[in-house]
Order: C-alpha cells, then structure tokens, then sequence
C-alpha cells in the first residue's frame, strides 16, 4: 500500500526525533544564547516511550513506509537507543534504519550500534580545524574526539556519511581540507546549504553558500560525475570521483529545492506529526497513541498525509523570517 499527498508525493519515509535535547550548541541550530540553561527542553515524561514509537512505525510500515531515521536533538543522548534501533529493524518491511548524530558518543555506542544491526550512520562535522570546529559546535569540543568516534564506527563496518554545513566566512575556507579527508577515509561528504530552519538562529541568505560554488571548486581539483540511479525522494545529489566507487553529495535546499519529490514525514520526540522541516504546527498523536485502535491511528496518518501540500523551500522567497516554524532540534532535522 502507498498513500499519496496533494501534490502526488507518495510517503516514503519518516524521521522520528528521540529526544530535543542535545550536548553541543552549534550556532546555526540551537545558539547557546537562546538554549541555554533555562531553556524549557522536554522532561523524559513527555518523551515517547519505545514502545510507542515501535508501535507507531508497524503503522506507517503499513502504509508503505521502509525508511526509518532517528534524529533528535543528539539521538545518542536518549538511553537504551541501541535498543530501539534493533526494535525497529526488526519490523517486517522496514528495509532501513540509520541515525542522524553529532558524533560525539558514537565511540562509546558504535560496536552495540552495530551488533543491533545498523548498518550506517550520519555524522555532522563541519570542519576539521580545532578553532572553527569549537566555535561552530558553541562549546568548544574538540574535533579529535568526534574523528576518533567516526574512526570507531567505521571500524565496526558501519557506511559513515558526513554532513558539512557551510557557512559563508566561517567555514567555506575548509571544503576542500574535508573533501580529501572524506576521500581518503571512504566517507562519503555532503555540503549542506545553511538553512532557515526554526527561529533562533537569525539566518540570513547572504550566509549561504551556493553548493554550485562548491562543485565548481572542487572540479578544479577533483573529476567527479554526476551519479543517475537516484533513490526516491533522496535530498542529496550524488556524484562519483571518477574511476572509483566514493561518492560526495550536495543538498542544496535553498539555491535548489527539492520538495517536489518530498516523501518524508517527521514525529517529535513528544509524538506530533509534522509534514514538513519548515511547519508551524504539528498534530499531536499522543492522544490516540493512548487511547484510540492501530486503526484509527492509520487513519488519522492517512489523512494527513493525504492532505499535505508543504513545499516551504519552493516557495521560501516570500516567507522568510516572517512565518513561526518549529526548532531543528525539536523535529530533528
Ligand atoms: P540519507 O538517508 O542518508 O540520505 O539521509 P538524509 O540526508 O535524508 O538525512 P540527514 O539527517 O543526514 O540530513 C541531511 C540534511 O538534509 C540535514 O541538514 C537535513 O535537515 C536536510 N534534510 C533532510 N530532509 C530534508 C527535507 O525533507 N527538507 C529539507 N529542506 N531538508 C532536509
Ligand atoms: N541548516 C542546514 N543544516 C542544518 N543542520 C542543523 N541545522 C541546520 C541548518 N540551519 C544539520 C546538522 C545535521 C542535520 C541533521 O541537520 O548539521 O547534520
Ligand atoms: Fe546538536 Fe545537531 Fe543541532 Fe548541532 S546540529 S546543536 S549537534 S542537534
Ligand atoms: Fe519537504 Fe518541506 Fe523540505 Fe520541501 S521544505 S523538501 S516540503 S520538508
């Protein structure tokens, strides 16, 4: 069974967020000056329990999906994750399961993470000098201590992607410094555009830097062709240096959106429903998680679903800075 939105989208794919908490601060997503110690994150009470969020993905397994990511805030900060990762591989039909991470517990996690069944994960770095690296994670941690995590993981067979936010004039010096790195591991590097997402992080376009930049500077150096056997709905345009089997991506949501083929859903970590990284609001399931039938729960998905029209980075020219959207680190990215 697919079910399809408005706009003949079929749902694909869900991220679901575990937690909205996270340990760094980057600047572009949860500025230390605004989540800072009072901030009022979610109590563990209102987070959902395993239980309902392996219940919640039988669902939308049933409605076609096979993609799963775990987001949050930091995923690895929710205990016993390893745990649901292993849970939610084991639904009939769920064909992927991989998490979105800063990185920085993957060493203590990587080998349970892998025994559970994972079999890549996602890890943002956006630069590997220790001062740029500090400043943009709002905490000065160091860049050794999430490269040896990665290092870890990569030990225990886990695909590693890395995803690089480029900033203009923080961070745009080192795409290259990163590209060989990425290369010479067998990580596979995706730039990301800077993103209006949530309403703390005062983005301004002219702090973008264009992924066409990017490539055009790395062709300089690099021979790298365009890959054609896209999966459905993926954000990322995929290349191949020429002659070998590594790749490196460019998900340009702001100079290149791709909401035509947007085939996601996301569920916060208290158990709204979003159809879109840019929304307002969310429609809470945690009622009918409680009380109402699998049936229900399926119908209410589907209707959603099925109304959804979202195309914010379509359309983002007349709305930025003047719409309330949810924090990143709420939905999970
Ligand atoms: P793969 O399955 O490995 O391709 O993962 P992914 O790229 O979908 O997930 P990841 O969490 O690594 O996200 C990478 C970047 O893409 C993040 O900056 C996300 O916020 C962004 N992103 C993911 N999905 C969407 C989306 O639907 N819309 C927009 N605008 N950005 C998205
Ligand atoms: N713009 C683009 N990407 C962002 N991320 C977090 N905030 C932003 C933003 N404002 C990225 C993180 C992580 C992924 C989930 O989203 O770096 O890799
Ligand atoms: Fe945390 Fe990821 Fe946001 Fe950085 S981008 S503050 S690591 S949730
Ligand atoms: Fe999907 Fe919204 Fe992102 Fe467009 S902006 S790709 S609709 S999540």
């Amino acid at each position: 069974m697919t079910i399809f939105d408005a706009c003949a989208r079929p749902l694909h794919s869900v991220r679901i967020s575990v937690i909205d908490r996270c340990n760094l601060r980057c600047t572009y997503c949860m500025p230390a000056e605004v989540f800072g110690k009072d901030y009022p994150f979610l109590p563990a009470s209102k987070l959902l329990s395993f239980d309902e969020i392996e219940r919640l993905t039988r669902i939308f397994a049933s409605l076609g999906v096979r993609k799963i990511r775990l987001t949050g805030g930091e995923p690895l900060l929710r205990k016993g994750l390893t745990k649901l990762v292993e849970r939610l591989l084991n639904i009939k039909d769920i064909e992927d399961v991989s998490i979105t991470t800063n990185g920085l517990l993957l060493g203590v996690y990587a080998a349970r993470l892998a025994k559970a069944g994972l079999k890549r994960i996602n890890v943002s770095l956006d630069s590997l000098n220790p001062q740029i690296f500090g400043r943009m994670n709002g905490r000065n941690v160091s860049v050794e201590k999430v490269l040896s995590s990665i290092e870890k993981a990569a030990e225990q067979g886990l695909k590693i992607k890395i995803n690089m936010v480029v900033q203009k004039g923080i961070n745009d010096g080192e795409i290259l410094e990163m590209a060989k790195f990425c290369y010479d591991h067998d990580y596979t590097l995706r730039f990301i555009e800077y993103m209006d997402v949530g309403n703390t992080n005062s983005w301004e376009l002219s702090q973008v830097f264009p992924n066409r930049e990017i490539l055009k500077i790395l062709k300089q150096h690099y021979e790298i062709i365009p890959v054609s056997d896209m999966e459905m709905g993926e954000v990322a345009k995929r290349y191949k240096y020429k002659g070998t089997h590594k790749e490196i991506g460019f998900i340009s949501s702001v100079t290149e959106p791709f909401c035509s083929g947007c085939n996601r859903l996301r569920i916060s970590a208290d158990g709204k429903l979003y159809t879109c990284l840019f929304a307002s609001q969310g429609k809470d399931l945690r009622h009918l998680l409680q009380k109402g039938s699998d049936e229900e729960l399926k119908q209410m998905i589907s209707t959603i679903w099925q109304m959804r029209k979202d195309q914010y980075s379509n359309e983002r020219g007349s709305m930025v800075n003047n719409k309330s959207k949810i924090e990143m680190s709420y939905i999970g990215g």
